[in-house]
């Protein structure tokens, strides 16, 4: 749970999407925004688990939303607008990531990637920046990016490449709508114990993660771990921050751990 609340967003409406999932980072966010006094908006097409978030966050306004849908994204933006008056942060976060060898991927599974992890970020966007611009206020805009911006890997090839293009995409908006006051700017997670990997296929890696994460920061992170960054980014105190992203992996990418048994034989050779 994040508990400590430096953030104060009182007043600032806040629409977060994939928010369904109790253990995801969309719901962490949202959690954490409103913790902070945001009066917050969700989406997701998991109506199960919507209807849970419902019990936790009473307040919030959760709505079945396909990110994909143009149509039923603009009629969401138009209800949350209706509903509390403005939109002043968004934070794109839905997205899939259907593991499979690119030999083995079919067109359908590429489509729902890109679909979902890129043309929804873009749908979502544009319809709260045509909002902000007519606000006249500006606004941030935060897309969950990955460490897969930076590095591929098997059979993630094509999420992979979804989220390079979320990497530009984060760049461009914040080069168009910089004038406009909008900010846009990306969080980068590494591995994160959440559902998008905790599907059959991933079982046995999240068991060695478990023993071993390999990370500086020794643990696999939880949704929470994301706020933060993403609140900081969505905050005045990011205000001269557009265009950027922040890297949230433990320490991943600062460099690779030597194996347990190298550093064991280091430590008899300097006893
Ligand atoms: N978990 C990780 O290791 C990790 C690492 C790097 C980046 N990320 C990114 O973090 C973000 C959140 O993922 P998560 O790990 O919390 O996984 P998650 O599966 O818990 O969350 C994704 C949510 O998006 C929803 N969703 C999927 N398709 C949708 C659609 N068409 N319309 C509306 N909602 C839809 C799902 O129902 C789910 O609730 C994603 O952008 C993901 O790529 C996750």
């Amino acid at each position: 749970m994040f508990e400590d609340v430096t953030f104060n967003f009182a007043g600032k409406v806040a629409l977060v999407t994939g928010v369904a999932s109790p253990i995801g980072i969309g719901r962490a966010i949202m959690r954490g925004l409103a913790a902070a006094g945001a009066a917050v908006a969700g989406c997701d097409i998991d109506d199960d688990l919507l209807a849970e978030a419902a019990v936790e966050l009473p307040d919030a306004f959760l709505r079945n939303v396909d990110v994909r849908d143009r149509a039923q994204v603009a009629a969401f933006v138009r209800d949350v607008a209706a509903r509390f008056g403005r939109v002043d942060i968004l934070v794109n976060n839905a997205a899939v990531a259907p593991f499979r060898a690119i030999v083995d991927l079919d067109e359908a599974d590429w489509d729902a990637t890109f679909d979902t992890n890129v043309k929804g970020y873009f749908l979502f966007a544009q319809a709260v920046a045509r909002l902000m611009i007519d606000q006249g206020q500006g606004g941030s805009i935060v897309n969950i990016s990955s460490v897969s911006v930076h590095e591929s890997g098997q059979h993630k090839a094509h999420y992979c490449a979804s989220k390079a293009a979320v990497g530009s995409l984060t760049k461009g908006l914040a080069v168009e709508l910089g004038r406009s006051g909008v900010r846009v700017n990306a969080v980068e997670p590494g591995a994160v114990d959440t559902l998008i990997v905790k599907d059959d296929y991933l079982a046995g890696l999240l068991s060695s993660w478990d023993e071993d994460p390999g990370l500086p920061i020794n643990r696999i992170a939880r949704g929470e771990d994301m706020v933060g960054a993403a609140l900081f980014l969505c905050s005045d105190a990011a205000a001269y921050i557009t265009g950027a992203s922040i890297l949230v992996d433990g320490g991943g990418f600062a460099g690779g751990l030597l194996p347990d048994d190298v550093l064991r034989a280091y430590e008899v050779a300097m006893k």
